[in-house]
């Protein structure tokens, strides 16, 4: 059935428009105004509200094996909640660990996800060991249409690559073309820190952000930096969380480095006094790198607004209360995460565009065109256009709300961002011309999401510069 939205100002990331939009067969087939739609064509109106291309995850967990536990959500209960909170595609990190096989790793994922997901979804490829049998299935993995991937400088012995790992892996990304996200701190520094802390008796998790301090992520991105710069890959941080490593990525950019940086929510908008309090509550607002100081957000929110951080995530990562409660005795046990997949672009939208630190372009930007052309969904996602898949997002600017663990979709006990007021949300979205969320109430038809197979996004060819 064919679909028109009326009356909404269509937002993209570079232009701002009221007109009509005409979908058929999951694309947009027409922008303009004075439609005579065929009978049967169903009408959403959207006058006084935004209508902006459904949003982009670069940076999810869903199925996880982690810490000695699983993240909770499954591939239905995420997609959901995305939904409801307008993201329309997102990026899992699909993560084996360094004792298993790549290959089976990624078809387990795979697994997981077809058939179970309400959106569209694509994968980054964890590298956690680098030898001829894993490289001969990067290979295949790619020729799949997985066109990124993940390398963790941290977790050590068990996602965590050794510098020789990390520089076969960007030499191969670099020759394929793809692009490596990176999760950047000094895994030895870390070791190091926790048994000296513990050593101490300081165990609760109030002691995980001096466990890994600001230095100990500005090495890891500088680190990151200089063997992009050596390899000729191209590369992206994800999760930044404070101005030294912000430093260090647009010190790496500014001498040509081909870098690009991603922070996510959390560390905009909570800080590690969170961390800091007692007990469970304290361990909800685990996650690494930490909250920090809030001294750090005007630095990031002002990279955000001036393009230098590319793009916002979540790092969803959802741990239970039980599950927290695994690092009663020491914070090194704590499983490390917050979810966040369905707050994000409302918590952005008001925290940034409505309070005037985020210009409603670059909010669209950072949230959807740039993960969409940095990963090779443009221009089928991340726009506004002819010829695009019908991925919208009809959002209320009027609405007025708090975020609360008892209505929120994803799979979990608690919410980081629990009592946080929101200016807006979405009342329809839609996933290639199917209406997913109606009037704020999730419709969505199961299975509608599919694996994005992409296209390698970096220039061909391993390049030496050193
Ligand atoms: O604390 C976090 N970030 N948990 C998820 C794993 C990761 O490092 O992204
Ligand atoms: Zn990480
Ligand atoms: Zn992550």
């Amino acid at each position: 059935m064919a679909l028109l939205i009326k009356g909404g100002e269509i937002i993209t990331a570079d232009s701002r428009t009221r007109a009509d939009i005409f979908i058929e067969h999951e694309t947009i087939t027409s922008i303009g105004l004075d439609f005579y739609p065929p009978p049967g064509t169903e009408i959403i109106d959207a006058t006084g509200k935004l209508v902006f291309p459904g949003f982009i995850d670069p940076h999810v967990h869903i199925h996880l094996p982690f810490m000695a536990t699983f993240a909770k959500d499954t591939h239905a209960t995420a997609s959901k909640a995305a939904l409801i909170g307008g993201t329309t595609t997102f990026i899992e990190m699909c993560c084996p660990s360094r004792n298993e096989d790549a290959l089976d790793g990624y078809n387990t994922w795979k697994q997981k996800a077809e058939g179970h997901s309400f959106c569209d979804y694509a994968f980054h490829m964890a590298v956690t060991r680098y030898d001829a049998a894993t490289e001969a299935q990067l290979r295949e993995i790619v020729r799949d249409g997985t066109t990124s991937f993940k390398v963790f400088l941290a977790y050590k012995n068990f996602f965590g690559v050794t510098d020789e790992e990390l520089f076969n892996s960007l030499t191969l990304a670099a020759e394929l073309g793809v692009i490596t996200t990176a999760h950047c701190e000094n895994a030895e520094l870390i070791g190091q820190l926790q048994q000296a802390l513990l050593a101490e008796g300081k165990t609760g998790p109030e002691w995980h952000e001096p466990s890994r301090p600001e230095a100990v992520e500005a090495e890891g991105t500088a680190r990151f930096a200089t063997f992009l710069e050596q390899t000729g890959a191209t590369g992206y941080v994800v999760h930044l969380s404070c101005a030294p490593a912000l430093r260090a990525a647009v010190e790496a950019k500014l001498r040509g480095v081909k870098l690009h940086i991603e922070s996510v929510v959390p560390h905009f908008l909570l800080d590690k006094t969170y961390a800091e309090r007692e007990g469970i509550e304290g361990m909800k607002h685990v996650m690494s790198p930490p909250l920090r100081d809030k001294r750090n957000q005007p630095a990031l929110w002002s990279a955000l607004q001036a393009g230098l951080i590319d793009t916002v995530g979540t790092d969803h990562c959802p741990f239970d209360l039980e599950q927290k409660l695994l690092g009663t005795n020491a914070f090194t046990q704590i499983p490390n995460g917050i979810p966040g997949i369905e707050d994000r672009v409302n918590l952005m939208y008001t925290y940034g565009v409505k309070r005037g630190v985020l210009d409603i372009h670059r909010f669209v930007d950072a949230l959807s065109t740039r993960p969409a052309k940095l990963f090779g969904l443009f221009p089928r996602k991340g726009t506004i256009a002819v010829g695009a898949d019908a991925d919208l997002v009809v959002y209320d600017p009027e609405y007025r709300g708090t975020i609360s663990v008892a209505t929120q979709h994803t799979n979990n006990d608690y919410n980081g961002f629990d009592g946080f007021y929101i200016e807006g949300r979405p009342t329809h979205v839609t996933v290639r011309g199917k209406v997913q969320v109606r009037n704020g109430v999730f419709v969505g038809e199961p299975g509608r999401g599919h694996l994005i197979r992409r296209e390698p996004q970096c220039n061909i060819g391993a390049h030496h510069a050193g």
